[in-house]
C-alpha cells in the first residue's frame, strides 16, 4: 500500500479448491474418533498436509505411545488439546495410528461429542500433472486504486521453468508473500512457488526492470533498510512449497544503485 497515492500493490493466486463434509457417525471406535477430531487437519487417511499439517504415517516410528498421548492431552505446537477424550479412547486412538486396528471401545465412557458433519479437508483442484485446473493466469501481481476501485495493471507472476522451457511462458503461478513499493518508484517482490525469482518492478506500469533468480523460493514480504546512505533490500529465501524443489534459509540482499533509475510519477494520482 503506497499511503501517498492510495494505490494498493498486491499479489494473488488464481487457484480452485475443492472442500467437502461427510457425516460423522457418532460411534465410539478408534476410527470414528478419529475422522471427528483428528481428520480435518491431518487427513482422512493420514497423510496431513505438510509442512504445516504433519502426516501421522508412520508416527510410531518418529514418537513413542506415551510421546503422542501427550501431544493429544495437552496439544502440541498449532494442535490443540483435546481434554475431551478418555485416556482409554486417546490410547485407542494411537492403537489405530500404529496399527490402523479399529475395535470398538469396550469402555462405558460415552463416543467424544463431534459435530454431525466433518469437513474433509481443502483439496487443490488440479489436472492429471499437477498443474491448476482452471485457465491461466495462475497468479498475478496487481496494482488497484483504492480510492477508485480501479485496476492500473495486472501481470501475470511466476512461471513454472519446465513450462516455461517449452514455450508456455508468462502463466503466473501460486505465490506468498507480499511485495513492498520505494518512494524511488520501484517495486520489489519474490514470492513465486516455482521459479525462485525475486523481481523488480516499476510500480507506475508493472515493467519488469530486473530480476535474479534466489537459492530457493523468496515466500515471503521483502524488507529495505539503509547502512551509510545505501539502500538495501533483503529477503528471506526458504522454498518449501514445491515440491520438485529444496527448501533451506536464506537472507539475500541486495544493494540498490546509488541514484534511483525511476522517479516517473504515478499516472493513478491525476485522478
Ligand atoms: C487443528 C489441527 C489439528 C488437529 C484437529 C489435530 N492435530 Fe495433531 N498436529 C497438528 C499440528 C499443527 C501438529 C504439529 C505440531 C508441532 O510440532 O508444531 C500436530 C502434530 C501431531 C502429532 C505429532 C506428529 C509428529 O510427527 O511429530 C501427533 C501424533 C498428532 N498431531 C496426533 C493427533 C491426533 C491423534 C489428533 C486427534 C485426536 C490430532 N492430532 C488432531 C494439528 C492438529
Amino acid at each position: 500500500m503506497d499511503a501517498e497515492t492510495g494505490i494498493i500493490y498486491i499479489n494473488s493466486n488464481e487457484m480452485a479448491w475443492t472442500g467437502a463434509l461427510a457425516p460423522n457417525t457418532g460411534e465410539n471406535s478408534p476410527r470414528a474418533i478419529y475422522m471427528s477430531q483428528c481428520s480435518i487437519c491431518h487427513g482422512e487417511n493420514m497423510t496431513g498436509s505438510p509442512p504445516a499439517m504433519p502426516s501421522l504415517i508412520g508416527v510410531g516410528g518418529r514418537l513413542t505411545p506415551v510421546q503422542i498421548a501427550t501431544a493429544i492431552k495437552n496439544g502440541k505446537g498449532r494442535m490443540p488439546g483435546f481434554p475431551n477424550l478418555t485416556e482409554d479412547q486417546s490410547y485407542a486412538v494411537i492403537n489405530f495410528l500404529l496399527s490402523g486396528e479399529s475395535k470398538e471401545l469396550a469402555s462405558a465412557a460415552p463416543p467424544p461429542a463431534s459435530m454431525p458433519y466433518r469437513f474433509t479437508g481443502y483439496h487443490k483442484f488440479i489436472d492429471p500433472e499437477g498443474y491448476p485446473g482452471v485457465a491461466p493466469p495462475w497468479g498475478t501481481l496487481n496494482a488497484i486504486n483504492l480510492n477508485t476501485g480501479e485496476y492500473l495493471w495486472k501481470i501475470p507472476l511466476g512461471e513454472y521453468p519446465e513450462l516455461a522451457s517449452k514455450g508456455q511462458k508468462n502463466t503466473g503461478t501460486e505465490n506468498y508473500g507480499g511485495p513492498i513499493v520505494t518512494a524511488g518508484g520501484l517495486l520489489f517482490i519474490g514470492a513465486t512457488n516455482f521459479d525462485k525469482k525475486f523481481g523488480v518492478f516499476d510500480k507506475s506500469t508493472g515493467e519488469l526492470l530486473c530480476e535474479a533468480t534466489l537459492p530457493f523460493s523468496g515466500n515471503a514480504t521483502p524488507a529495505t533498510y539503509e547502512v551509510n546512505g545505501r539502500q538495501f533490500v533483503v529477503i528471506a529465501a526458504g522454498g518449501g512449497k514445491d515440491p520438485k524443489s529444496h527448501s533451506g534459509g536464506i537472507y539475500v540482499a541486495f544493494a540498490l544503485p546509488q541514484e534511483s533509475p525511476n522517479t516517473t510519477p504515478i499516472p493513478g494520482q491525476k485522478h
